[in-house]
């Protein structure tokens, strides 16, 4: 019997499996889906992935902004397979590593295989910009979804999320009830990131 994500109790097989600089050193393993975490450096992204799994430090969390530079992957179970992606927009990188970034990046989005999905994290204290935005329009050109999550929802007051979701949503041109929220540190919006990524989650 495949095993089956439902909830993130399923998550708690996950194990770290490699970090790759290119998508072909980690072979697309069929017929496992494979979501990808996509933001700016230091949204959020190693921090959600270990509360996603309930594992405090399967991925490296850092103080120091552009911690993860290569392609990490996760298994999560005979299904899923998770990759922290290199962060957007680290200042502090040689040029020879931007570019090899760059094309790191434009080769996995535009033909790794068993990918059906992007995470897109968001900060909730920083307005998306052209680059959130090109993700979104890589997607629909790819074939891959979606999920938009705004993280460190625990920096906003209460009473000011819901205009910071919708000023986010509408700056990315989607409707605010399709960006969803989290917080790794106050432990908020798992069951709901669980939930969308499910959808993607080929079966
Ligand atoms: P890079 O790999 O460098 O691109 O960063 P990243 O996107 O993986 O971010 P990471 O998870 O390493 O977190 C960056 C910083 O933000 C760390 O200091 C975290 O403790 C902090 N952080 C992450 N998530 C949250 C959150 O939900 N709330 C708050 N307040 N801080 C958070
Ligand atoms: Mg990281």
């Amino acid at each position: 019997m495949t095993e089956q994500i439902k909830t993130p109790v399923a998550a708690f097989s996950a194990k770290f499996v490699k970090s790759a600089i290119w998508p072909k050193d980690y072979p697309d393993i069929s017929p496992r889906s494979e979501i990808a975490i996509a933001g700016r450096s230091n949204v959020g992204k190693s921090s959600l992935i270990n509360y996603l799994v309930n594992q405090k430090q399967l991925a490296r969390v850092s103080n120091t902004p552009g911690r993860t530079q290569l392609l990490n992957f996760f298994e999560i179970s005979q299904e899923l397979v998770l990759c922290d992606l290199p962060g957007f927009g680290y200042a502090k990188v040689p040029p020879s590593m931007k570019d090899q970034w760059e094309e790191m990046m434009s080769l996995y989005l535009s033909s790794r295989k068993p990918l059906t999905a992007v995470m897109l994290l968001m900060d909730s204290r920083r307005e998306p910009g052209e680059w959130e935005i090109s993700m979104i329009t890589c997607g629909s050109q790819f074939g891959w979804g979606i999920i938009p999550v705004i993280t460190k929802i625990d920096k906003i007051v209460k009473s000011q999320r819901k205009l910071v979701i919708q000023k986010i949503a509408q700056k990315i041109g989607l409707p605010a009830s399709k960006v969803l929220v989290s917080s790794s540190d106050a432990l908020e919006g798992r069951e709901e990131i669980w939930e969308a990524m499910n959808r993607f989650v080929i079966r």
